[in-house]
């Protein structure tokens, strides 16, 4: 049985309660974060703790915990798990205020602090690297501050539904025309030495991994155009490929049925895919 954490304490994962009172269950008032293991480390700690951080502010949320004791928290249930590789969730939400309401509860109301393992032995090595993923457009709608990570995931989860009944592996979500991103994903296009993925805003969610492949991309001459794109350019691309903390980089063969490129994993996302991996495990902590 896992160990999982909740509000200051180690608690087999049986024994951790939340009440029906709590405003992440009620109002889906809650943010959080994955931070991938790889070798029982953590890979862009740093990042997600930003991001964290940047949510918080977004939603006059206040910050449960220091850097450094939210580090330890993820170390220890690594250790208590005994995690090669998997992922950490981590979820604050804005506590219990004792009945519902839709305002916000008064200042000291005590937010509640989740984190638990999920262990995925030989994640790095996932087959779908190899033969990459099918996907399907669907269109966006979300809410408007998609840049904060929230609990809200009913749509994303809807999305995931509409691409397996299609037969596929995951979607990306279109607005006016343009894709925003995959449903727990950032969604990019290679052509020739480019790489082009959506700009930064309230549309998309500020990957994290996102801002580690493009900056390893620069660094390897690699052009990055961040713009919007459309799906018909998207499947006249070369390549195409997703990525996120639990997928890594990820390559796209298959766009609404059309073949991306070869349909087969281009050189551009295996390259990234390698430089993500290497980097990151030396960098993990
Ligand atoms: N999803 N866009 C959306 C909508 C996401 O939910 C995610 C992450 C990303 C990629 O962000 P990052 O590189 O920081 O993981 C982009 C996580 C993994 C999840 O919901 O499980």
């Amino acid at each position: 049985m896992r160990t999982v954490y909740l509000n200051g304490e180690y608690l087999p994962e049986d024994q951790a309660k939340v009440s029906i009172f709590d405003r992440g269950f009620l109002m889906s008032d809650g943010i959080y974060e994955v931070t991938s293991v790889l070798g029982g480390k953590l890979i862009d700690f740093d990042g997600h703790a930003v991001r964290l951080q940047r949510s918080l502010d977004a939603l006059d949320m206040k910050h449960p915990s220091s850097k450094d004791d939210l580090l330890e928290v993820h170390r220890e249930l690594v250790r208590r798990n005994d995690i090669t590789d998997g992922m950490i969730y981590l979820q604050v939400t804005r506590g219990n205020p004792g009945d519902r309401d839709f305002a916000y509860p008064p200042e000291d109301t005590v937010p509640t602090v989740v984190l638990f393992t999920q262990a995925k032995p030989g994640m790095a090595d996932s087959p779908m690297a190899k033969t990459g993923m099918k996907i399907i457009s669907i269109e966006d709608q979300r809410w408007g501050r998609r840049d904060i990570k929230t609990v809200q995931l009913l749509y994303p989860s809807m999305g995931k539904m509409m691409a397996k009944a299609a037969g596929a592996d995951d979607a990306w979500m279109v607005e006016d025309g343009h894709v925003t991103e995959g449903t727990s994903n950032n969604a990019y296009i290679v052509k020739g030495n480019t790489i082009v993925t959506r700009h930064l805003g309230n549309e998309i969610l500020h990957g994290i991994t996102r801002a580690a492949v493009l900056r390893f991309a620069r660094e390897a001459q690699m052009k990055v155009e961040e713009r919007p794109f459309t799906i018909v350019e998207a499947q006249s691309a070369d390549e195409a490929f997703i990525t996120s903390a639990s997928t890594f980089v990820m390559p796209v063969v298959e766009i609404d049925g059309a073949a991306v490129g070869q349909g087969t994993p281009g050189p551009v996302a295996t390259r990234l895919r390698e430089i993500y991996l290497d980097e990151s495990r030396k960098a993990a902590v």
